[in-house]
């Protein structure tokens, strides 16, 4: 049987929430010094005022970012934000221990939202709590949001900016369960003392989101944390990176076991809602996710991803799941935004866009709207995945995840038109795709395509001295007659 694609644009899932093409910018390797920051830039690609990238600020806003998260990842399990503001030769030099640097302090509170402002992005503050205290979060939580006459809200003014900043979104914590960690815990202690910040925080600033620790969404800690915590929280942040050990299949299918893991927060989310007998919902965070082979690109080492083909089409399965799960997860930010693991790289005379900056700007350009219910028969993959749960734990639920064919579907936000996210997963076989819009519309007519393809899927991108960029998106308009042929290993929209 021939592939096919059923999408009903009644079948309406939920909304897509904007929040899911959100970035990170850490403090780890090059992406905050190097990235978006070099004031002494030697090729006049650095604004003389800001010392911000101009060039990396363009190609960000070419991808619609909504929100930045900040200043960690691990780094901020042991970063003191107040060495971060204030006169630039009067800020200390500290170890760094999440991955053994040094922190100049150069970039911190007032130019992340200096760089947020310009991007016309939401900041949204990690907690450090590792070795940082309730009194370090509520100081930080006053210095950027309060309006009052008191010492932190003085010191902003003091510092040059007059207004608050009112960031909206701020989590309690980075990973606290890994052994990485700097201030580890176990998932009793973590839930005991992220309530009692939580509580806190809230007194000094009703407004703010707060946003739990989680760890993959089906873990243990998971369970024990969104208990404790459903009263006090508005998102439960989970991560999740998917690696192709070598093996294109492998890369391509990891993310089915990420919409898995959806499932299961989800369903242990809801658990903890009924059981405290509380009306509110909490949707995931996906504050980390992407393609990351730590022994390609180890961390100490910057984790500077060289992306191929392969890695793009994982990023597109990823999109496709955050679209198909759009009832679950309303925000999502891909780690990192430059440099680390990330869609762009710069080096002092200029960027590039990896493989994988294409399919996240086509999502982010294209794929908004309302998230629609597909159906699509298509061969399915059989072998392993990383990470292994959904082969070895769902039945047909998990099989229907992994087919070589991968689409998410929109209703655009006008509703006047049906926008569809097409990704070939496999290495040989083109495809010929039945689309069926029912049960009332008729397919037909000019179709726009977007299609990001290129011949090998070990194809990568580079500086134009290396080669330039061999994966990127063409445009082109087909006479759609109902059937669409999905060449190998591609991703395209359309609509
Ligand atoms: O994004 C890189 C790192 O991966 C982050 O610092 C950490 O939270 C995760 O382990």
């Amino acid at each position: 049987d021939m592939p096919a694609i059923h999408i009903d644009k009644h079948r309406k899932v939920a909304p897509v929430d904007a929040r899911i093409y959100s970035g990170f910018t850490e403090h780890m390797g090059r992406c905050i010094y190097g990235g978006i920051y070099e004031p002494d830039n030697q090729h006049g690609l650095s604004d003389p005022k800001t010392g911000f990238r101009n060039d990396v600020l363009d190609a960000l806003k070419s991808l619609n970012v909504p929100i930045f998260r900040y200043p960690g990842g691990n780094f901020v399990s042991s970063y003191r934000w107040q060495d971060g503001i204030g006169p630039k030769d009067q800020r200390p030099r500290r170890p760094e221990l999440a991955w053994l640097t040094e922190e100049s302090n150069q970039f911190g509170t007032d130019e992340f939202m200096s760089f947020c402002r310009e991007m016309d992005a939401e900041p949204f503050i990690c907690l450090n709590m590792g070795t940082g205290t309730l009194e370090d979060a509520l100081a930080w939580l006053e210095y950027c949001n309060s309006s009052a006459n008191t010492h932190y809200a003085n010191l902003r003014r003091k510092n040059g900016h007059e207004e608050p900043y009112n960031v909206k979104y701020w989590s309690l914590g980075n990973e606290v369960w890994g052994p990485w960690q700097v201030g580890q815990m176990t998932a009793e202690d973590y839930a005991k003392k992220a309530y009692q910040w939580a509580k806190a925080l809230k007194l000094l600033d009703p407004s703010i989101k707060l946003i739990s620790c989680g760890e993959t969404g089906h873990a243990n800690w998971d369970r024990i944390v969104l208990k404790a915590l459903a009263p006090v929280v508005d998102f439960h942040s989970i991560h999740i990176y998917t690696v192709s050990q070598g093996d294109h299949s492998v890369n391509v299918m990891g993310p089915a076991a990420a919409e898995k893991a959806l499932e299961i927060t989800k369903s242990l989310t809801d658990l903890a809602l009924i059981e405290a007998g509380l009306d509110k919902e909490i949707p995931v965070c996906f504050d980390e996710w992407n393609v990351w082979d730590p022994v390609r690109a180890p961390g100490e080492k910057g984790a500077e991803e060289h992306y191929d083909l392969s890695d793009a089409l994982a990023v597109a399965a990823w999109l496709n799941v955050f679209v198909r799960k759009a009832d679950v997860v309303k925000i999502a930010c891909i780690a990192q935004s430059v440099n680390v693991i990330s869609p762009i790289i710069t080096s002092p005379t200029g960027l590039y866009k990896q493989t994988t900056f294409y399919p996240l700007q086509l999502f982010a350009t294209l794929m908004h709207g309302t998230a629609l219910d597909v159906h699509v028969d298509s061969p399915v993959y059989e072998g392993k995945t990383v990470p292994a749960f959904v082969k070895d734990l769902a039945g047909k639920g998990g099989k229907e995840m992994r087919g070589w064919v991968d689409v998410s579907a929109v209703l655009s936000p006008s509703n006047d038109e049906i926008r569809v996210a097409i990704l070939n997963r496999h290495p040989e076989e083109t495809f010929a795709v039945d689309v069926r819009f029912g049960p009332i519309t008729e397919a037909g007519g000019k179709v726009k395509v977007y299609e990001v393809y290129s011949d090998n899927l070990t194809d990568t991108n580079g500086f134009e001295s290396d080669g330039g960029e061999k994966v990127k998106t063409v445009e082109k308009e087909i006479e759609f007659d109902g059937t669409y042929e999905v060449k190998k290993h591609s991703f395209q929209g359309l609509g």
